[in-house]
């Protein structure tokens, strides 16, 4: 474990490998930021954004909380979004779950978790959205897995429902939204492949905010 003076030492070291890979790695970074992904993750301490996707400093803007969730009341995911979409003008956004998410397991657990429970009740409404289909599943482990993996599709259709979102791929073809799951067991980054399209058209009976009647 790492002392707490440990982590300055680490900084000068890593200062010092970006320079001797390129002299000028701060002096780029310092101008300006222009990220096509915005990526919104679990806070879980092992699940590491731009490391499990290779990618450097000013490539990703990450947004990271407990599980994962977008809530549209969450003013801090709604100012991220709206600052990713409105001004960054990403092209694409990322929802990451991870298996053995403690989140999304509190949430299977039918007890008061005090302050938790308005954050993980979001959770609770994926389970009671797609009850049926994980009451059917007998194996504990596997219907937890499943959960993870609803949990993004369901916070994916909420970035789908935001105006923003909506008005921008109308506009531009982008951003795109996408759901992946980060398996701890193996480091592998599943694609969920939701169909992006689709969703945007499911949604559109309720909760069109294009401004268009289509
Ligand atoms: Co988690």
């Amino acid at each position: 474990m790492a002392t707490y003076e440990q982590l300055f030492e680490n900084n000068r070291k890593w200062v010092e490998e970006k320079k001797a890979g390129d002299a000028s790695f701060f002096d780029k970074l310092a101008r300006d930021q222009q990220p096509d992904y915005l990526y919104i993750g679990c806070s879980d301490s092992r699940v590491p954004a731009n490391e499990i996707m290779g990618l450097e400093p000013g490539e990703v803007f990450v947004h990271r909380n407990v599980a994962n969730l977008v809530n549209a009341t969450d003013l801090n995911v709604m100012s991220v979004i709206n600052y990713a979409v409105v001004h960054l003008k990403v092209k694409h956004i990322i929802v990451c779950g991870h298996y053995n998410c403690g989140g999304v397991r509190a949430a299977m657990i039918p007890k008061d978790m005090g302050i938790l429970n308005p954050w993980l009740r979001n959770i609770r409404d994926v389970y009671r959205l797609h009850k049926d289909e994980l009451n059917a599943i007998t194996n504990e482990d596997k219907r937890y897995e499943r959960l993870v993996e609803l949990n993004v599709q369901e916070q994916c259709i909420n970035v789908t429902k935001l105006a923003s979102v909506q008005q921008s791929y109308v506009k531009n073809k982008f951003p795109v939204v996408h759901g992946w799951v980060f398996d701890l067991h193996t480091g592998i980054l599943k694609d969920l492949n939701l169909d992006f399209d689709e969703i945007l058209r499911g949604i559109q009976e309720i909760y069109n905010l294009t401004g268009s009647e289509e």
